[in-house]
């Protein structure tokens, strides 16, 4: 597997319309002819703004992007043939964003192969501080694994999204993409066939939550500060 070893800084800031180039560069290097289009984007920071953070190298290059919605968690979990399409109503959000949604929902997340270390998961602790500063319930996304192509012949999708593998620095979950949320403390809830046109992950995603521990908490305002984010 590839192993980046740029261990730069990133700052993380919210987006803006300029920023929208950037934004498509990283995009069409992390999904390739998946990426999201100009319009997608543009209708992602018009119809909620501060969803919309980017990752920052060396003052003006965007490294990484990640796109947000706010949904109800109640219509997520109960939702049984739950998919990406739907969810963000295409990649547009302009009718699945809940403006009086209790949690955030996960639309894109695109790290530039060459970017610093960690620079998805500074994107992902960002996206916490906005559940946090926005007293949110949950953070929640549909996950890739895009590793499972390698291996449905020889173990089920349950089997596959639980399996581990020894590392010199100990056990880590076999998918690349379930050990990256994973240390980023989201849970598996669920497996969703047919979530995403991924042939990689053969169409499944995974439903992985993030809990707000600040949630309703009178100390909820020190919540971000405490969460070594920012
Ligand atoms: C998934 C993604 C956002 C991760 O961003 P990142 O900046 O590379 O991740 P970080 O540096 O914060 O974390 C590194 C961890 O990510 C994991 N990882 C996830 N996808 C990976 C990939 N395609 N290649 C290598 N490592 C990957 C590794 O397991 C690594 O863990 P390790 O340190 O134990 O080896 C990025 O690889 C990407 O943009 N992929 C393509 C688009 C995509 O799949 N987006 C997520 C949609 S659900």
């Amino acid at each position: 597997m590839f192993k980046k070893k740029n261990l730069e800084k990133v700052k993380i800031r919210q987006a803006t319309i300029d920023d929208i180039n950037g934004i498509l560069f990283v995009e069409k290097e992390a999904w390739g002819e998946k990426a999201a289009t100009k319009e997608q984007f543009e209708s992602r920071l018009k119809t909620f703004p501060q969803g919309v953070l980017v990752a920052i190298k060396d003052y003006d290059k965007i490294v990484g992007v990640v796109a947000v919605e706010k949904v109800n968690y109640s219509d997520i979990i109960n939702n049984s043939s739950l998919n990406w399409y739907e969810v963000t109503d295409n990649g547009f959000i302009k009718n699945s964003h809940k403006p009086n949604g209790d949690s955030i929902y996960g639309v894109d997340l695109s790290v530039l192969p060459s970017a610093p270390c960690k620079t998805g998961t500074r994107l992902l602790e960002n996206i916490a501080k906005l559940c946090i500063a926005r007293n949110l319930k949950y953070g929640v996304l549909g996950g890739r694994i895009p590793d499972y192509h390698k291996f449905a012949d020889k173990m089920s999708v349950d089997e596959y999204v639980k399996a581990t593998v020894k590392t010199k620095n100990g056990i880590k979950p076999l998918d690349p993409e379930i050990n990256f949320y994973k240390k980023a403390d989201l849970k598996i809830v669920k497996i969703m066939p047919d979530y995403f046109n991924d042939s990689e992950s053969l169409n499944y995603g995974v439903l992985l939550v993030w809990e707000n521990p600040f949630y309703n908490k009178w100390y909820r305002w020190l919540g971000a500060r405490i969460f070594k984010i920012g």
